[in-house]
Order: structure tokens, then C-alpha cells, then sequence
């Protein structure tokens, strides 16, 4: 695990940004599966900058979606998809034709988990997983209790995601179930990157960095990675 502290969220974003620009540099028709969430907005803003700018070109990457509500789709305010078009995928112009994304409204999910699994079996490895972590310790919608062997799957959803998650919609939802890539596929990626800011995060990353790995925290499953970058600020790091 390479556990790197940043005085603020921008520092934080910024540095987050610079490691996504490398390996797209490296790879600049790679795989690509970045989270939703109120955590990357900032690296959002700075990938976009760095690709105005001219020092990234994400035009011949493909995007596979990490995660989405059942129920919502594009057109719903707090959606996965919707938050990743508005933020990163629109701004930078992404083609459609290079986005693979949950379609959180499908009448068969479990045939949708497979479309998306057979998505990064034909375009993976992933080159780079970009998380958030929720404070009960999931990384997409992998709850507490998920196996480390599965790939994408129908969730049902933890009480406390469901409560927070109210932060993410304008009107009240009734949610129950998430769509996700399955920790497999995070430990099968070339690099996975896991952000966490504010004092909020603190004591769940604690325990994520105390814990050895184990089904109750999933994110602990990340330790089993070569190339596991733990990205804090200092208020997240506060109780290490
Ligand atoms: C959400 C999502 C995750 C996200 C995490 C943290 O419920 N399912 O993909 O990374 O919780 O979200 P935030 O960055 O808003 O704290």
C-alpha cells in the first residue's frame, strides 16, 4: 500500500489527477473506471484543465462505470451516470461509443452485470480503478460482507449508504439495490487508487489502513494489490 498524506483537498485532487494523467499517458487507449461521488469532483475539474491545457488526451480511452443506484438513469439528478457526464465525461467529450455505464433502469440486472463484465473482460485490464470510500468501509457498491472474488454484481444496499446517499438527491429516494463492479475486478486492474477527504473519513480509514484484510471492511480487500495508492488529506489521515 503507498499511503500518501496532502495538507488539503486541492493538493489532494491535483496529485490524484497526476497519477490518472501518467498511466493515461503511458496508455493513452487504456481502460479507465472512475467513481461518482462528492470525493472526486476536484480531480475531475483538474483532469479536465490538464486536457485543455494539452498534457492528457482521454479521447481514445474507454470508461467503464464503477457503480449506480437501481432505479435511476441519466436523466435523474444523483445518478452515477448522470454525475459522471456532467462532471468529466461531457466536459471533456467523451465519445458514447467509449463509455460502458450501468444502466441502473435495465429489466434484467443480472444480465446487465454480465454486458459490463464482458465489457472490461474484452477491453481490460483496467489501467486505472479511481475509488471513493463510503464510511461504513465499501468501495463502489460493495458492502460490507462482499467477497473479494466476485465480480459484477446486484447489491443490496448497507442502512448507512442508504442514509448518506440522501446527500447525493435533490428529492427523496426510495433506494434499495446497487449495480457494481465486483472487487475482483478492482484487484485484477494495474492500479487502483482509493481517496478519502475530510475528517468524516477518518476513523473508516483508520480502520482501513489498522485492518488486515477481511469481508467486513471492503476495503481492505484493496491491500492485496501491488499498486494500492491510499490518497488522503491530512483531515481523512487525522486519526493515523
Ligand atoms: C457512494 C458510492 C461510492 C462512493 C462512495 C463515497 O455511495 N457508491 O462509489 O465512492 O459512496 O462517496 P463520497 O465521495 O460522496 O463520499
Amino acid at each position: 500500500m503507498d499511503l500518501r498524506i496532502y495538507s488539503d483537498y486541492k493538493e489532494l485532487s491535483k496529485e490524484a489527477a497526476k497519477l490518472i494523467m501518467n498511466v493515461v499517458n503511458a496508455n493513452p487507449t487504456g481502460l479507465l473506471c472512475l467513481a461518482a461521488g462528492h470525493t472526486p469532483v476536484g480531480i475531475y475539474k483538474c483532469l479536465v484543465d490538464f486536457a485543455r491545457e494539452g498534457k492528457v488526451d482521454f479521447s481514445r480511452c474507454k470508461f467503464v462505470s464503477l457503480d449506480e443506484w437501481v432505479g435511476l438513469g441519466m436523466q435523474d439528478e444523483g445518478s452515477c451516470i448522470k454525475f459522471m457526464h456532467d462532471n468529466l465525461f461531457n466536459p471533456l467529450g467523451i465519445l458514447e461509443s467509449n463509455i460502458a455505464f450501468f444502466n441502473g433502469q435495465a429489466s434484467d440486472l443480472e444480465l446487465e452485470c454480465k454486458r459490463i463484465d464482458e465489457f472490461v473482460f474484452k477491453n481490460g485490464p483496467i489501467d486505472v480503478v479511481l475509488l471513493g470510500i463510503g464510511i461504513n468501509g465499501h468501495i463502489g457498491f460493495n458492502e460490507p460482507g462482499s467477497a473479494f472474488d466476485a465480480y459484477s454484481h446486484v447489491a443490496i444496499l448497507d442502512e448507512i449508504t442508504k442514509e448518506v446517499g440522501k446527500k447525493y438527491f435533490p428529492v427523496q429516494r426510495q433506494l434499495e439495490k446497487g449495480l457494481t463492479l465486483g472487487i475482483k475486478h478492482f484487484l485484477e486492474a494495474r492500479n487502483v487508487i482509493l481517496v478519502a477527504s475530510g475528517a468524516g473519513k477518518a476513523e473508516i480509514i483508520k480502520k482501513t489502513v489498522e485492518s488486515p484484510p477481511d469481508t467486513s471492511l471492503p476495503a481492505t480487500a484493496l491491500k492485496l494489490h501491488n499498486n494500492f495508492y491510499l490518497l488522503l488529506d491530512k483531515e481523512a489521515a487525522s486519526l493515523l
